[in-house]
């Protein structure tokens, strides 16, 4: 498939957009700074995949996640927990995951995986692929 751009600007902070690409369900969370430093937080305690927030974000574009949404456990669709900020609860076995994408319980043993994404020179349009 081709790359594909989304614009970002219309993306509200705590809102997630979701895109089909290649086939596959992508998230795009416009973190709030509060989830930013939530997420920050939990550096070092989610140990069944153990992974810096600061490695599944872009340098200076730590505001978006980007992430793959299917369950690695096995694939279902992982569903937003309202409220609270807290992140995704898949529906098929209880995998949860943070506002960094990372497995906090199981049974998937992975994180959510990441595309490949680069943003535009202006920060404002995200491209998938
Ligand atoms: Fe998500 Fe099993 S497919 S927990």
């Amino acid at each position: 498939g081709e790359p594909i751009d989304i614009a970002l600007g219309d993306i509200a902070p705590g809102q997630t957009v979701r895109r089909l690409w290649r086939g596959r369900l992508v998230l795009i969370r416009h973190r709030t700074e509060e989830e930013i430093a939530q997420a920050r937080a939990l550096d070092g305690k989610t140990v069944i995949s153990p992974q810096a927030d600061a490695e599944r974000v872009k340098p200076g574009h730590e505001q978006w996640l980007v992430v793959y949404g299917h369950c690695p456990h096995a694939g279902c669709i992982p569903n937003e927990l309202a409220g609270g900020n807290l992140g995704w609860l898949c529906p098929c076995h209880g995998s949860e995951f943070d506002l960094s994408g990372r497995v906090t319980r199981g049974p998937s043993t992975e994180n959510l995986a990441i595309p490949d994404y680069a943003f535009h020179a202006d920060g404002l349009t995200l491209r998938l692929g």
